[in-house]
């Protein structure tokens, strides 16, 4: 007779979880230790189990020190407290950084040679894988192989990123910045289903951050938007599976995320000609950008001065509205998603100027955020409404923007590929 496997930890409520960070033995396992900083800071019990091999790379001492707590390898050590099956039935997330070729294919077999293998069986809360490995190790057939089997079972494998490697190489295989990691951490403990990977081949663009629109060679118009709702954006569709390009205006100095393709932007009439270009190809456009409506009529080509005569008139013209051209220019199939940062005024409240945006722009979905002092703009956190164009409304409830942002693709995704 077989029983059902023990449930899931519940969530405690508050912000703070129990946490297993697996560290597997690559050269990346360095980088562990500041995915432990930021898992800690944010106020998270941290509980590290290396493989023997990643204590070649960073010693158990370090990952005791800044986690507090002692660092096991073997399931013959704690043997009271049964630490191989405690410490997964016990965990609310684990994340595996870097996660190893020969770390995803133990796990994918379901071995459990070692406290951290014990322990991934053992666990039934989210867990998130973070490859890191050479190119060729990433890409073969049998890592592939294993991450699909993983992917299978509800678990997460990140995309890992693409860039330098140990010695000269370089090309996908890099692990994840540790900022992003703690990111789609603190989205797993937010919502454990907001990572599936359902938007496989599917090719999307997205625009983000505030465009400038040049005064002089040193002054511009440039609004508070930092980029972070439209990366987060384009991280969650990429580690759904998704092709993903960002035309990223001026951020508050953003990495690219894993797996996504950046392009640059600065004015408004530089992001319109590289959403219009990438727009031709993509099945799906977000514009999540702050455009500058105007720009000064002249652009000095000198410093302005300080004259006698007081200070300059700048006339502005008006730029065009991107979103709306998109619209114009829609492919087949092709579905838009703008974003409306609302105040609310006397003549209506933030939904209903929402409500009113999206019929003005045409889009299929608009994502309004209430905006003001301490909302949204340069805030890690973000909520908001969800319009559709068959009149659907979906609050979005409060939580970080990687958590608005599964909830966007949540529509996208159930909207079938073109
Ligand atoms: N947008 C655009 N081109 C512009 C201005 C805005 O593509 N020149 C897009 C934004 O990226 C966003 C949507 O339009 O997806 C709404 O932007 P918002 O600034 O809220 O609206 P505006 O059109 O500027 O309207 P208003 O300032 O009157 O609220």
């Amino acid at each position: 007779m077989t029983s059902a496997p023990p449930p899931a930890p519940r969530r405690r409520s508050g912000a703070t979880a129990r946490i297993v960070l697996g560290v597997a033995g690559g050269i990346a396992a360095y980088k562990a230790c500041e995915v432990l900083r930021r898992l800690t800071e944010a106020g998270h019990s941290v509980r590290v189990i290396p493989t023997e091999s990643a204590l070649n790379f960073v010693g158990a001492a370090t990952f005791e020190a800044l986690s507090s707590q002692p660092v096991r390898t073997g399931v013959f050590e704690d043997i009271p407290e049964v630490a191989h099956v405690r410490l997964g039935q016990q965990a609310e997330l684990v994340v595996v950084a870097p996660a190893t070729a020969d770390l995803l294919s133990r796990a994918a077999r379901g071995r459990a040679d070692d406290l951290l293998t014990a322990t991934l069986l053992t666990a039934r809360c989210p867990v998130l894988f973070v490859p890191a490995m050479h190119t060729e190790m990433w890409l073969h057939p049998a890592t592939q192989d294993n991450v699909a089997l993983l992917r299978s079972r509800g678990l997460t494998v990140m995309e890992p990123a693409s860039g330098r490697l140990t010695g000269v190489d370089s090309g996908p295989g890099r692990l994840p910045e540790p900022a992003e990691i703690a990111e789609l951490a603190r989205l797993l403990l937010e919502r454990p289903d907001a990572l599936p990977h359902d938007l496989s081949g599917r090719r999307i663009v997205v625009s983000a951050g505030g465009t400038r629109e040049p005064l002089d060679p040193v002054r511009f118009l440039g609004n508070r938007s930092s980029g972070l709702q439209g990366f987060a954006l384009a991280r969650v569709a990429a580690q759904r599976g998704a092709e993903v390009t960002l035309v990223a205006a001026h951020t508050a100095e953003l990495a690219a995320p894993a797996g996504v393709r950046m392009v640059h932007a600065s004015t408004a009439a530089s992001l319109r000609e590289a959403m219009l270009a990438e727009a031709a190809e993509a099945e799906v456009v977000v514009m999540a950008a702050a455009v500058a409506d105007f720009r000064p009529a002249q652009q000095a080509d000198h410093k302005i001065k300080k004259t006698a005569a007081g200070p300059p008139t700048i006339t502005l013209e008006t730029n065009p509205d991107i979103l709306v051209e998109l619209v114009g220019k829609r492919r087949d199939g092709q579905l838009i998603v703008g974003f409306a940062a609302e105040t609310g005024d006397e003549t209506g409240d933030v939904l209903h100027h929402g409500r009113a945006k999206l019929a003005r722009k045409g889009c299929d979905l608009l994502v309004v955020n209430a905006v003001g002092e301490g909302r949204t703009f340069e805030q890690p956190d973000n909520a908001g409404w969800l319009l559709s164009a068959d009149g659907t409304e979906v609050e979005l409830p409060s939580g970080s923007k990687a958590l608005l942002a599964s909830r966007v693709w949540d529509a996208v995704a159930r909207r079938s590929p073109v």
